[in-house]
C-alpha cells in the first residue's frame, strides 16, 4: 500500500470549453504543487489530455476516464493505452458504473486491465452495487466484479492497480446521500479479503482502496480517517475550485 493518500478528479463530461479546463487544471495544480503528502491526479475529458500532458508535474498527474484494449488499429472512436503513454498519462479509471451501464462487461474490463499494465498505467478499477440489500447480496456481487475484472491476471502484476469503491446509489446529483465511514469500512476489509483469498495478505494489503460518491469538503475527513480507504474519486466536487482545493488541503492534515 501506498504512503502517500491518492486524491483522484473524475471530471466526467465537463468542462465545455479548453479555456475553462485549463483555468479548472492550473489551479488543481496549483494547490497540488504544494502538497508533496498527497498525489493528485486530474481525469478531464480525453479531449483535454493533449492540453494538459505538458504540464504535468511531480504532485499533479494526469488520468483517463477509460480506454480500448488494442493499442492501434481500425477501432473508431477508441483511445489506446499507447496513446494515453505517449501523452503522458499515468492513471486510467476503468469499469466506472457510468460506462458498465452503457454495456461494458467484466469482461471488458479485464482486458482493459491488462493492457492498461503493459503500457505502465495506473488502472483504477471502479466496483459498487447498486443498492445495499439487507440479506447482503450486495457483497456477492462487488466479489463477483472483483473476481471477474481481475481474473487471471497474476499478482505479481498488481503493482499498479487501485480499487475504487463507488457504490451507484451514491454517485452524481440524484444520490440520496454518501456512504458512512462506518460503512465504508467494513467493505474496504471485505475487498481485502476477497483478494487475500484470491491472491494472499502481502498483495490484498499493497492495493490502494479509494472511496467515491458524493465526496465533497464536509465529508472527506471522516471517510479518509475512519473509512479505512487510501484516498478518494471525486465527481462533481472536483469541478469547483474551492471546493476541490479544501478537500486537497484537508487530506495533506491525515496522519
Ligand atoms: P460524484 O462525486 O459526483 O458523486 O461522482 C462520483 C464519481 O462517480 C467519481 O468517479
Amino acid at each position: 500500500m501506498k504512503t502517500k493518500q491518492l486524491i483522484v478528479a473524475n471530471w466526467k463530461m465537463n468542462p465545455r470549453t479548453p479555456k475553462e479546463a485549463r483555468a479548472l487544471f492550473q489551479s488543481t495544480k496549483r494547490t497540488a504543487g504544494h502538497l508533496t503528502k498527497v498525489q493528485t491526479v486530474v481525469c478531464p475529458p480525453a479531449v483535454f489530455l493533449g492540453l494538459f500532458s505538458p504540464l504535468v508535474s511531480r504532485n499533479c498527474f494526469l488520468g483517463a476516464q477509460d480506454m480500448f484494449w488494442e493499442k492501434e488499429g481500425a477501432y473508431t472512436g477508441k483511445i489506446s493505452p499507447a496513446q494515453l503513454h505517449a501523452l503522458n498519462v499515468s492513471y486510467v479509471i476503468l469499469g466506472h458504473s457510468e460506462e458498465r451501464a452503457l454495456g461494458e462487461t467484466n469482461e471488458d474490463i479485464q482486458k482493459k486491465i491488462r493492457a492498461a499494465f503493459e503500457y505502465r498505467l495506473n488502472a483504477i478499477l471502479c466496483i459498487g452495487e447498486k443498492e445495499r440489500d439487507h440479506e447482503g447480496h450486495y457483497l456477492s456481487f462487488l466479489k463477483e466484479q472483483i473476481k471477474k475484472s481481475l481474473g487471471k491476471i497474476p499478482g505479481k502484476e498488481l503493482g499498479r492497480l487501485i480499487i475504487a469503491y463507488e457504490p451507484i446509489w451514491a454517485i452524481g446529483a440524484l444520490a440520496k446521500k454518501a456512504d458512512t465511514p462506518r460503512a465504508l469500512l467494513e467493505i474496504v476489509i471485505f475487498i481485502r479479503k476477497v483478494l487475500s483469498d484470491m491472491y494472499d495478505k502481502s498483495i490484498a494489503f499493497q492495493i490502494s482502496i479509494l472511496y467515491g460518491g458524493s465526496v465533497n469538503a464536509q465529508n472527506a475527513e471522516a471517510f479518509l480517517k475512519d473509512g479505512g480507504v487510501n484516498g478518494l474519486l471525486v465527481g462533481r466536487a472536483s469541478l469547483d475550485t474551492k471546493e476541490f482545493t479544501e478537500i486537497l488541503k484537508i487530506t495533506k492534515q491525515i496522519k
